[in-house]
């Protein structure tokens, strides 16, 4: 442990988290939220956790455009293992649900342009109680690297959450040792924001991590994206600081297409997401995904707000009863993205009046706003002069605002 601990440390010096990933939000697919631990292949075949099903979903990213969009990991959650290691003590993917194989299926991946993800735990057994990481940081490593892995999600169910600041460190060791770049999403500050009540110290995770969860699991719910949206909000220690090429808070997998939320709601999460800065992992069933909400995976504009190469996270400028706008620095000098929020459930779009002052555009000449769902030129507006908007019950604005000459 004491060798570990050194390297460690020389490790964290030397090299940081250099593994050159996650320069903008990683984009995908993550199956947890809609597809669950569904083990049952035999009467649902095409829902189950198995090659199946992140065989065929990776068909669609690559036949429907997703993929070009920027749409690059298949991510299997959790429940993928067998119950018991092999007799070496490595993992082994369930032989019935992954007949071919795991390094088979990175294959499948990487022959279309894809990259494959996995998830492990950093305690005994994973949140759903198969075989854990503990005891074998070190073999999980070299097996995800033989398997040719491209991204670990590192949850920390059944473990001592006092124990991570060394314990997550020390795999991100073992993976950069393995000589495989893996973009490393951990669940660290999630446990240690959930189980410690601490303020997480996102400087140290940001050294370690590519993408780290920091708030409860996300379900199909508008509650859910709306207490999210909230905690981010509040940012608490100043997650949103840390937040850039190389390392980006994760607030969880996208609703988008799913059961829970309205077309309407669906353009906040996803523009929120964008706005956050946030990897986009779908998490619906793109083979059966209806048209209007494939449209807003697919909105061009919106990843790119989400894409921006200084990968600055947005903020709250303020919240006023049902109304909050938020801001996010674009790389192009000056241009902001801003979001207003209308958070009101009752039965009436909100008619909002407001200024560039009021929404962050402080340049001295004024602001072209653009809308940016639909690409729609709202005009140019001088600092203190006023424009109306129309915001639908739980919807969104999202614009861009660049400064006038
Ligand atoms: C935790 C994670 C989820 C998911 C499940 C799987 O709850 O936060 O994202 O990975 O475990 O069991």
């Amino acid at each position: 442990m004491e060798m570990y601990l050194c390297l460690l440390l020389l490790c964290g010096v030397v090299h940081g988290l250099n593994n050159g990933l996650a320069r903008t939000p990683p984009m995908g697919f993550l199956s947890w939220e809609r597809f669950r631990c569904n083990l049952d292949c035999k009467n649902d075949p095409e829902n189950c956790v198995s090659e199946h099903l992140y065989k065929s979903i990776a068909d669609v990213i690559v036949a429907e455009g997703y993929r070009d969009l920027g749409y690059e990991y298949v991510n299997i959650d959790d429940c993928w293992p067998a119950k018991t290691r092999d007799a070496a003590g490595r993992l082994q993917p369930d032989p019935n649900r992954f007949p071919s194989g795991m390094h088979n299926l990175s294959q499948y991946m990487h022959a279309r342009g894809l990259k494959l993800g996995i998830y492990e735990d950093f305690g005994k057994r994973t949140c759903a109680g198969y075989p854990g990481s503990e005891f074998f940081l070190r073999t999980d490593a070299n097996t995800f690297a033989e398997w040719e892995i491209d991204l670990l999600k590192f949850d920390g169910c059944n473990s001592d959450p006092k124990d991570m600041d060394i314990g997550y460190p020390l795999m991100e060791f073992f993976l950069n040792q393995t000589g495989r770049p893996f973009l490393f999403s951990c669940s660290w500050p999630a446990y240690i924001v959930g189980t410690l009540k601490k303020v997480p110290n996102y400087t140290a995770i940001k050294e370690h991590c590519n993408i780290w969860r920091n708030y409860d699991d996300i379900q199909d719910s508008w509650d859910s994206a709306l207490k999210i949206i909230d905690y981010y909000g509040e940012n608490k220690g100043n997650f949103a600081g840390v937040a850039g090429p190389g390392g980006f808070n994760d607030p969880d997998e996208l609703l988008v297409g799913d059961f829970g939320l309205s077309y309407d709601q669906q353009k906040v999460q996803f523009g929120m997401w964008a706005m956050m800065a946030s990897p986009l992992f779908i998490s619906t069933d793109l083979r059966k995904i209806k048209p209007e909400f494939k449209a807003i995976l697919q909105n061009k504009r919106v990843i790119a707000i989400n894409q921006d190469p200084l990968g600055a996270q947005a903020t709250q400028l303020y919240k006023a009863s049902t109304i909050q706008v938020w801001l996010k620095p674009l790389a192009v000098n000056g241009t902001l993205a801003v979001a207003i929020l209308n958070t009101d459930n009752q039965g009436e779009p909100a008619k909002i009046t407001l200024n560039p002052k009021q929404i962050g555009a402080l340049s001295p000449n004024g602001v072209n706003i653009t809308e940016t769902f639909d690409n729609i030129y709202v005009g140019a507006f001088k600092p203190t002069e006023t424009f109306t908007l129309s915001i639908n019950p739980t919807g969104i604005f999202l614009a861009t605002v660049v400064p006038l000459a």
